[in-house]
């Protein structure tokens, strides 16, 4: 008997998935501290217009794609040719790489959570009197914790993963994403009323572009633009692989719509949260990767104080931790997807569970190395290994945010926009007599303004990998 692909139950459900996917830590850690080291209101500006011109046009044609052919990542690819395969491997492989690193920081944010339960009901035994800076260097050059984290973040993901499309994923993430935003917006009201939090709101919305001279306007773009494309879930096939779930009669226009606008007031929200609390503790927008871990954490320990401070901070971390599973999974998703519908469609079973597992553990070793470089600092791995300049983390995530997802989404809208024209996408659209309204502004961000983008982007990569 032929086995039915599973689907999504409801419109709802899809879109919470879909958005549970996008939202993750690219939102909430990823983007306050870029801003901050791309000069705030300048990347601001950039990601937005991005957002607009060209992560909407990438969303629709990969919605559509899959929907399409019914296939995930790989699958879409060999539907269209044969020849164009290597392009879905390229999904897989960052999926793989994301997933490995996300993972491990999955975890750094699952042990902020429990230090925080622990503080509640014994202040003091879980950050020892450290302060938030001093406390997350330490835990980052503690390899086995963060070994153990990811290990357990990596089977919480899996669990889900084998619990199917409708069973698994979307139950979870129509809960979990709406509560999320309501404890941001908790945090931020925090944020906002420190003493000294206007100068976080000036420097995000007040209109300053020095940066562009200061850190060149190319690199602000092109991180901006490995953000955007991090942060929606595009360029690997991810929504391709969702898209490929959903039934006809959605509407994959609306999506594309709602999708990005709600992943990017998740990501303002962040920044709001994260922004004015920085500045009002003096410390530098600057700060890099920890700067959500070191900032948040002084806010629920000197903004906040004594239980409540660390009630908050558990909820916070909690709920971030969903975000950050919600996101994993889709990762997970798109390399158990490749395997599924190759066994369907060599007529064998799909074996949905074993190979989830597998490849959840493939994945955890391949971010141990992550956890055992501090971040490069240097721990048990010597510091910044590639040429002194990156560590694991940065490395695995200059190959595919940095290259195979620019170039996957440049292909696409190539061989899409170009070779096989864009009415393939309205007619998928459209199939079930839903019409695509913005069908001439898709076309032209699809045709032209994607692939440039994504050529300017790659070669700004290419320089920084010291190529140029
Ligand atoms: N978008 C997620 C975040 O912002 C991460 C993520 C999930 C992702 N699926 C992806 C990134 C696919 C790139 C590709 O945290």
């Amino acid at each position: 008997m032929e086995q039915q692909r599973d689907q999504w139950k409801s419109k709802f459900g899809f879109l919470m998935a879909a958005v549970g996917s996008a939202v993750g830590l690219g939102n909430i850690w990823g983007f306050p501290y870029k801003m901050g080291m791309n000069g705030g209101f300048a990347f601001l500006v950039i990601y937005l217009l991005l957002v607009a011109f060209v992560g909407f046009a990438v969303m629709l044609g990969e919605l559509a794609l899959g929907r399409k052919t019914g296939q995930g990542a790989v699958g879409a690819y060999i539907a269209l040719s044969k020849k164009y395969t290597w392009i879905g491997y390229m999904g897989v492989a960052s999926g793989f790489l994301i997933l490995s690193f996300y993972s491990v920081l999955g975890g750094f944010v699952g042990k902020y959570m429990i230090s925080f339960l622990i503080e509640m009901f014994s202040p003091g035994a879980a950050f020892g009197g450290m302060g938030s800076g001093e406390f997350f260097g330490a835990f980052i050059n503690n390899a086995g914790g963060s070994i153990l984290f990811h290990f357990l973040f990596m089977i919480i993901t899996a669990v889900i993963v084998m619990g199917g499309v409708s069973g698994g994923i979307e139950k979870f993430n129509v809960v979990a994403m709406p509560a999320l935003a309501v404890m941001l917006v908790v945090v931020i009201i925090r944020s906002v009323t420190l003493p000294g939090a206007g100068a976080g709101l000036a420097f995000m919305f007040a209109p300053n572009f020095a940066a562009f001279k200061e850190i060149g306007f190319f690199n602000v773009l092109k991180t901006a633009a490995g953000q955007m494309f991090f942060s929606l879930s595009l360029g690997m096939g991810c929504m391709i692989t969702y898209g490929s779930y959903l039934s006809k009669k959605e509407d994959l226009e609306g999506s594309a719509f709602i999708i990005p606008i709600s992943d990017t007031l998740m990501a303002l929200l962040a920044g709001l949260a994260v922004m004015p609390a920085v500045f009002a503790f003096g410390m530098e927008p600057t700060g890099g990767p920890g700067l959500l871990f070191v900032t948040l954490h002084t806010v629920f320990t000197e903004g906040l104080t004594g239980f409540i401070g660390s009630l908050f901070g558990f909820i916070f971390y909690f709920l971030v931790l969903l975000a950050a599973i919600t996101s994993a999974i889709s990762l997970l998703e798109v390399c158990s997807t490749y395997i599924i519908d190759r066994n369907t469609s060599a007529g064998k079973s799909s074996n949905r569970k074993t190979i989830t597992g597998i490849l959840a553990f493939i994945i955890f070793l391949i971010g141990i190395p992550v956890c055992m470089d501090g971040l490069g600092g240097g721990n048990i791995i010597g510091a910044n290994f590639w040429f002194g300049k990156w560590c694991f983390l940065d490395f695995y995530d200059l190959i595919s945010e940095g290259i195979f997802m620019p170039l996957g989404a440049m292909l696409m809208s190539i061989i899409i926009g170009w070779v096989i024209k864009t009415k393939v996408i309205k007619d998928e659209a459209e199939i079930e007599g839903n019409k695509l309204k913005f069908y001439k502004f898709w076309e032209i961000c699809f045709k032209f303004v994607v692939p440039i983008v994504m050529v300017v982007v790659l070669i700004g990569q290419l320089q920084g990998f010291g190529i140029f």
